[in-house]
């Protein structure tokens, strides 16, 4: 029997007490950009200074979202006294050092996601972070969006019974460039840290960590691993099945599937989205869930924004609904994957 109505999903919404933090932005390429509008219509933080390798990007990104402060380097932002948290927003090979400097200043520190290339680096920034005394966290944002916290209550209300597998994907057919970030080994490209990410942080948030990870795929010709397929087993009979490409673009849909129900998420699934509640007859009744915030596409970014400044209010170091251990638990399963398609000892660190 499938219930008479979703459940209230637990959102972090801007004005229920959290602190207006200050932060500073580093790296200002194309996701900081769409991270400075999310934050500034949705939220009640305040993006208070930038900083870029190029003083003309800083000076325009200031310009255009508004902020007062500009730094010539990214040492001198996380060294700001004015600045409460930094949001780190450049390729994925860039987040242990930078992860390092701004924790180091002793700031509440956002990484976006992969926080680090491998599970050890991510090990790395977590210590350390435990010593400053700072919270961490990645910017894993569909964590943070509403279908995740209606998706996290149908779970543990019983709803969907034991859950028996996830089927997701995330495939984009990235233009064939061999300097695009994604191409490139030295910036920790490649499809799994980038968009597989998403599809097994899913099957994490609903089944934990794996068991055994098996994974079949191949590389690009510049290294980096470019389509995959991993499956995950987990405790009882849990199997799921996970893609993601570079090369394809692929549905981005994702299904969670249980012993009495399934969850079927509208593509994309790691957006904003609708999803869908099914009992297992053939042809019986579906209950469908939308998201009517009215906080579409990228503005979803804002959700994360405010769910840090309320971890930051309740003196948390770390994002209860995706913590540090589970972060670097993540990685591991990436690593492991990466490992069996091939790629370069050097960047899948034990
Ligand atoms: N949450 C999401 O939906 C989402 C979406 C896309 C990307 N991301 C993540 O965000 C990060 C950045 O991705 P992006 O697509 O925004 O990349 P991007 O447009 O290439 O911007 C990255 C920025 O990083 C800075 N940077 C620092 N060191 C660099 C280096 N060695 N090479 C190139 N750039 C360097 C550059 O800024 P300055 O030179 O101006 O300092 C650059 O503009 C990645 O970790 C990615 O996984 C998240």
């Amino acid at each position: 029997m499938l219930p008479k109505a979703f459940p209230t999903p637990q959102l972090y919404r801007p004005g229920a007490g959290e602190p207006a933090l200050r932060w500073g932005v580093l790296a200002p390429g194309w996701i900081a950009h769409a991270f400075a509008n999310a934050v500034n219509k949705r939220t009640r933080q305040r993006l208070a200074a930038v900083a870029s390798r190029s003083p003309e990007r800083a000076s325009t990104f200031a310009a255009e979202h508004g902020i007062d402060r500009v730094h010539s380097s990214y040492a001198a932002l996380v060294g700001d006294p004015d600045i409460d948290v930094v949001y780190i927003a450049a390729p994925q090979s860039e987040h242990l050092a930078l992860g390092l400097l701004a924790i180091g200043a002793g700031k509440h520190t956002l990484i976006e996601k992969p926080m680090a290339t491998n599970a050890a680096d991510a090990r790395i920034l977590v210590r350390a972070a435990q010593d400053a005394g700072v919270l961490l966290m990645e910017a894993m944002w569909s964590r943070y969006l509403p279908q995740a916290a209606v998706i996290r209550a149908l779970v543990a209300d019983g709803v969907v019974g034991e859950i028996h597998a996830v089927v997701a994907d995330h495939g984009q057919a990235v233009p064939r460039d061999p300097n695009h970030r994604l191409y490139r080994r030295d910036l920790g490209g490649g499809a799994l840290l980038d968009l597989g990410i998403y599809p097994i942080q899913l099957d994490s948030m609903v089944l934990g960590a794996p068991r055994q990870v098996t994974a079949i795929g191949g590389l690009t010709d510049t290294g980096v691993d470019a389509y995959s397929t991993i499956v995950l087993t987990h405790d009882g009979i849990a199997q799921s099945t996970l893609t993601t490409s570079i090369l394809t673009r692929t549905p981005t849909t994702a299904l969670i599937a249980g012993s009495d129900a399934r969850i079927e998420m509208a593509a994309p699934f790691h957006v904003p989205t609708s999803l869908t509640l099914a009992g297992n007859e053939l042809f019986g009744e579906t209950l469908t869930w939308r998201d009517e915030t009215g906080v579409a596409l990228m503005d979803g970014l804002a959700w994360e924004a405010t769910a840090l400044a309320t971890f930051v209010g309740e003196g948390r170091k770390e994002s209860p609904l995706h913590t540090l251990d589970e972060t670097v638990s993540i990685l591991a399963t990436i690593d492991e994957a990466r490992r069996q398609l091939g790629c370069a000892d050097d960047e899948v660190a034990a």
